[in-house]
């Protein structure tokens, strides 16, 4: 056996681990990061500063003292992101997260999302139960106004920026910018439900941006299973129960298939195509 055999094997086995625990788990966290959207091609925060607003404090793009400073060009810096995005789909990482919760719940199992990221593209692939902790780039809301008050605003690019409401108020991104709190009913929510998972996934996140980078220690506190899927070492990793090397892409729709050969619900979920029917 040479070593990529045997590396090979020790994935497989740890990713049957991994899916027996998934069939075994009352509650199911997934809490994931930038690195879940690298495969849709959608650049960091930083790697989008690239040409004209390569100049620009990153701060002055997002921050509230940036926004009221320039409305207009922080708009429009959010427009282009929103124009990149619209580009981009699910990749085969945010579609097996879909397909593993529409298993969860088919067979009675709570089962929850959490991202950081704001793209969207979660809820484009079929995530049901998903918390966007940092906000979602396609909604607004009133500059002054409560984070219930956000609404979606689809068109792409926008005809107006910066953008108002029916009311004449100005409207600002519905995401968390720097030196701002997170919803605090969200955030609540996702830290409850990350306390009592059995099992917590941290996907493509460097887990180094609190308060989304303690949603694991909430599960390892009361003795949770976490497992990390990330091309390079974390912050995370030294506490991580498993750590599975690679794009997340490629690896959640391999677990998924594991959990797919166990779980109860998979058979009535889909008997045609695991029975290998055209
Ligand atoms: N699959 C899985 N992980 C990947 C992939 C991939 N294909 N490609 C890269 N990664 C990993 C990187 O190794 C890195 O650990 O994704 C992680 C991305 O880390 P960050 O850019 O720090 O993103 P994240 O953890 O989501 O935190 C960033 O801070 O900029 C703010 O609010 C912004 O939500 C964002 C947060």
């Amino acid at each position: 056996m040479d070593s990529r055999t045997e590396s090979s094997e020790a994935l497989r086995q740890q990713l049957r681990e991994i899916a027996r625990l998934a069939c075994r788990a009352r509650c199911i966290v997934v809490s994931t990061g930038a690195g879940t959207s690298a495969e849709s091609g959608i650049p960091t925060f930083r790697d989008a500063q690239t040409g004209l607003w390569a100049r620009y404090d990153p701060v002055m793009l997002a921050s509230y003292e940036g926004f009221v400073t320039d409305p207009e060009n922080v708009w429009r810096w959010y427009d282009e992101r929103r124009q990149a995005m619209a580009l981009a789909s699910p990749n085969p990482g945010h579609l097996a997260l879909a397909r593993w919760e529409a298993l969860a719940l088919a067979g009675g199992q709570e089962f929850l999302l959490a991202t950081q990221n704001i793209d969207g593209l979660h809820s484009r692939a079929g995530s049901m139960h998903l918390l966007e902790l940092h906000g979602n780039i396609w909604f607004a809301r009133p500059l002054k106004g409560a984070y219930s008050e956000a609404c979606e605003l689809p068109q792409c690019p926008l005809p107006q920026l910066p953008p108002y409401d029916g009311q004449g108020r100005l409207l600002r991104p519905h995401v968390v910018w720097f030196g701002e709190m997170l919803d605090n009913a969200v955030l609540s929510q996702a830290m409850v439900t990350a306390g009592r998972a059995d099992l917590l996934l941290v996907v493509g996140s460097s887990s180094q941006v609190y308060p989304a980078a303690a949603l694991p220690h909430a599960a390892l506190r009361k003795g949770g299973t976490v497992v990390e899927i990330n091309p390079s070492e974390t912050e995370l990793t030294p506490h991580a129960h498993f750590s599975l090397r690679g794009p997340s892409g490629e690896l959640l729709p391999q677990l998924l298939a594991e959990i797919e050969l166990l779980h109860p619900a998979a058979e009535a979920a889909a008997p045609a195509q695991r029975k290998g029917a055209p």
